[in-house]
């Protein structure tokens, strides 16, 4: 049981965007029915924005409607980020984990886990036909937000070549510095599944509740462009929605390479 999602952490760690640090790490939850999602590190050139393992598997989990989480396993011992991490979040979001040792932590409700079922879909259930569809689709995937300390919820469809999407909303964190936006969570979930910035082919972006609000924030567009400069982020407006290119939201961004 434990081994079968060990030999997937082996594989998930192989995902790791870590062209800094060269230390991947990665992470997977495991669910109430044996489905589980992984999480890998994503590193940024603009070093804070970095996405722990941790924080990439738990908004992944948000994002597809999912907060049964029954076991965590890490590739690396918890370490302080991950615990904060964790505490922040343990309160409102998921359940409280006890640990079995420093890589591995199970729902303290969990008597037995269950038996690896095989990975969860990170799909939306719809595929989009044109822009505006694709809007109408990211409005529905803000419902999975968790903002309790804005009630500014956001959704996005992360489309790739195949017509598949990946959602992402903003999860919110007791620790403001630890939120993370729609268009990161579905960015660094695509990662986590091996689906690579070559597949994407345009991102669907909405802020619901302020419909003519909706652009990228600063961090979003750092992390976008060093995986997909001339991805098409699509933005909700109250008529029609407006497409710019990662690279002309963020002219003259700074890159390592
Ligand atoms: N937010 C996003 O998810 N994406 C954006 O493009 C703008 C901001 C979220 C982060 C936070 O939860 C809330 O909106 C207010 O900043």
């Amino acid at each position: 049981m434990l081994s079968t999602l060990e030999a997937r952490l082996l594989r998930y760690l192989k995902r790791a965007y870590v062209p800094y640090s060269h230390r991947p790490s990665a992470v997977v939850l495991l669910f109430s029915d044996g489905y589980y999602v992984p999480g890998v590190r994503v590193e940024n050139a603009s070093f804070s924005l970095t996405i722990p393992a941790l924080h990439n598997a738990l908004t992944t989990a948000i994002a597809l409607g999912r907060r049964d989480v029954v076991a965590i396993m890490l590739s690396e011992p918890l370490d302080l980020e991950a615990q904060a991490l964790l505490e922040g979040f343990q309160e409102d979001l998921f359940p409280r984990f006890r640990p079995e040792s420093d890589r591995l932590f199970v729902a303290t409700s969990c008597e037995n886990l269950p038996m690896p079922q095989g990975e969860l879909s990170p799909f939306w259930t719809k595929r989009i036909s044109h822009a505006t569809e694709g809007i109408q689709e990211a409005r529905k995937v803000a419902a999975y937000a968790h903002t309790p300390e804005s009630s500014f919820p956001v959704g996005c469809l992360l489309e790739l070549d195949d017509g598949r999407c990946i959602p992402g909303v903003n999860v919110e964190h007791r620790d403001w510095t630890r939120t993370l936006c729609a268009e990161r969570n579905a960015v660094s979930t695509a990662l986590s599944y091996g689906l690579g910035p070559g597949r994407w082919r345009a991102l669907y972006l909405s802020c619901v509740r302020r419909p003519e609000r909706t652009s990228p924030c600063g961090a979003c567009r750092q992390v976008m462009v060093e995986h997909c400069p001339e991805l098409p982020v699509w933005q909700d407006r109250p008529l029609e929605p407006e497409v710019l290119s990662v690279r002309s939201l963020l002219p003259g961004f700074f890159a390592l390479q």
